[in-house]
């Protein structure tokens, strides 16, 4: 199709990013982590050394941090203010970090602004997060919200980044925690979004699921 926004959400480990990726490559698209950008921006606040409990202070750092935002589905680089950040976002300083910032009502404003004027350039786009179905892109053309089981998410994550399963699986818990209770679009399933729970489907499997709903909508 020439017009194409997916929106998938869903908590960490479901399996989203990877499947973002390999659906837009498949539609020969776009790709936006929207969570690589609540990161790149927690990177930034930690990097100014802020108070994680000073909603004015992290909202003055991530106002001024300039973000470049990478959309190739094959090689997604982010930048914080000049400097690649692929490698800290995904370290556990930012990880332990990022849904607090990500709970701050003028960051989430800012960057929700970036992520619609993105979609609004790229016809054909995958975008991940939390809220896109509800918050960023609601006029989606499909809308997936992944799930998988708590022990399936763990063992997933752990084994991309040979951490302790049982360790993972708390921090994992933690976040999704303050990720679905925060006051400010927290994660949520959208009234018309298809939940796909993929404990037990393999990435292809997942992706060609996808591709067959999106065609059936012509
Ligand atoms: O998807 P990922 O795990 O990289 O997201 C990191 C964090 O960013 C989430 O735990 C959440 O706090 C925040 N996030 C968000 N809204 C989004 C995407 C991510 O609040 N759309």
């Amino acid at each position: 199709p020439e017009k194409c926004v997916v929106a998938v959400d869903g908590p960490s480990g479901s399996g989203k990013s990877t499947v973002s990726r390999r659906l837009a490559s498949a539609l020969d698209g776009v790709y936006l982590d929207t969570g690589a950008m609540y990161r790149a921006v927690t990177w930034s606040v930690l990097q100014a050394g802020v108070d994680l409990t000073d909603p004015d202070a992290i909202t003055k750092i991530a106002l001024e941090t300039e973000l470049s935002i990478g959309t190739d589905p094959l090689a997604p680089h982010f930048a914080a203010n000049g400097t690649n950040v692929d490698e800290p976002i995904r370290g556990s300083e930012v990880t332990g970090a990022v849904s607090a910032v990500a709970a701050v009502p003028a960051v989430r404003k800012q960057l929700v602004a970036l992520q619609k004027a993105i979609i609004a350039g790229h016809p054909r786009i995958v975008v991940e997060g939390r809220d896109i179905a509800s918050v960023v892109a609601p006029n989606a053309d499909l809308k997936v919200y992944l799930t998988a089981s708590a022990a399936a998410r763990a063992a997933r994550r752990s084994a991309e980044d040979a951490t302790d399963v049982a360790a993972t699986e708390a921090s994992l818990a933690r976040r999704d925690k303050l990720d679905s209770s925060r006051a400010t679009d927290p994660l949520r399933v959208a009234s018309d979004a298809v939940e796909v729970d993929t404990t037990g489907m393999g990435i292809d499997e997942v992706v060609a699921f996808l591709l067959k709903l999106l065609n059936s909508k012509g």
